[in-house]
């Protein structure tokens, strides 16, 4: 069940056609004509986990559990491998029962990609300390990423519609696993009152995964031939919005921008309104399957390349340098944030 829904997942979610807006097109950031810098001097790495990575990007959670999701993960895998970026995994639920080849299916990713490099973990929030733990251990996760999706699961026919005391379980998992913890959305945003309830607890790492780019509403809609939610297509709080709101909490919290990210203009942005590091999925999954692995590597060399030039065109010769551009906000974003 949980296997077949995870392959319906990829293929629904390539024929999704919504286009939400990340606001992202609402931030300025203003052309310096004279650069001091070279190309050759642009340093793009940054710290993430306690290890240096190449540059700014996460490989975000997508997938395992089966045969098909276990040679996307081992190509997503070996992307990571070779940028020397990280990588989350998709949810490990589906192994946690001791099914040896979904087990396989997520151990693959800490095998390509080896022991110094970085890998996470992912489980819902509804997971108890022992499964965190598990999950982690199952990998040799380097952090746990504990993903929020109510939307999906309201949306999803057989999905849960019970989430009382998700913020205390997350509270005993912070306590008690022995890895950095990562609370994530998966397309919806957090907001600034939600990250300040997660600071409150303990958590110092979120990834805001906001609303710009894969859709859950339509990818579970899809699935759902019961009701149809396509007046919700527009639900949720843009990536740029919940990044710059969030951004108000205290500067020990680690953001994490994701959800829609897309192009060189989107990572560029992101790092600048406080993101640690940006993270893609639904755009890497789509060049991946549709041209496979150089198609993907392709598409990741030339984001590359893009954000160093508009490093250049900032004047900002490593990331963070990059942090400390100014920037204006326009149109409808200024009014969410
Ligand atoms: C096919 C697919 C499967 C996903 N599965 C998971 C998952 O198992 N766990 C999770 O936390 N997020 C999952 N996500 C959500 C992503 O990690 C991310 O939060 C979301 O897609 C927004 O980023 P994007 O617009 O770059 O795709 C999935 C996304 C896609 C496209």
């Amino acid at each position: 069940m949980r296997s077949a829904r995870k392959r319906e997942h990829i293929e629904n979610y390539l024929k999704t056609s919504f286009q939400g807006d990340t606001l992202f097109g609402d931030v300025f950031l203003e052309h310096n004509a004279l650069p001091d810098l070279n190309f050759n001097d642009i340093d793009t790495s940054v710290e993430f986990l306690g290890r240096k990575i190449s540059y700014p990007i996460l490989i975000n959670a997508m997938t395992g559990g089966s045969s098909l999701t276990q040679e996307i993960n081992h190509d997503l895998s070996m992307l990571a491998k070779e940028f020397n970026i990280p990588m989350a995994v998709g949810s490990q639920t589906i192994a946690l029962e001791d099914d040896e080849d979904a087990i396989e299916s997520f151990k693959i990713t800490r095998g390509i990609i080896g022991d110094k490099g970085v890998v996470i973990s992912n489980l819902s929030g509804q997971a108890t300390v022992e499964e965190a733990q598990k999950a982690i251990d199952m990998i040799n996760g380097d952090a746990i990423q504990i993903h929020l999706n109510p939307a999906q699961e309201l949306v999803m026919e057989e999905g849960d519609r019970e989430f009382k005391g998700i913020i205390d379980n997350i509270a005993a998992i912070v306590k008690n696993v022995d890895k950095p913890v990562i609370v994530k959305e998966v397309g919806f945003g957090i907001s600034q009152d939600v990250a300040g309830r997660l600071y409150d607890i303990g958590v110092r790492n979120i990834d805001i995964s906001g609303y710009g780019g894969t859709n859950f509403i339509e990818i579970e809609n899809l699935r759902n031939h019961t009701y149809d939610f396509t007046e919700l297509y527009n639900w949720g709080i843009p990536t740029a919005a919940s990044l710059i709101n969030c951004r108000k909490l205290p500067k020990d919290l680690n953001l994490i921008s994701s959800g829609g990210i897309r192009n060189s203009n989107d990572i560029v942005k992101s790092l600048v309104l406080g993101g640690q590091i940006i993270g893609i999925s639904g755009e890497l999954l789509s060049y991946l399957v549709h041209g496979g692995y150089s198609y993907a590597k392709q598409y990741l060399d030339s984001l590359i390349y893009k954000v160093k030039i508009l490093m250049i065109l900032l004047g900002k010769k490593n990331i963070d340098e990059l942090r400390s551009t100014k920037y204006r906000i326009t149109g409808r974003l200024k009014d969410l944030v």
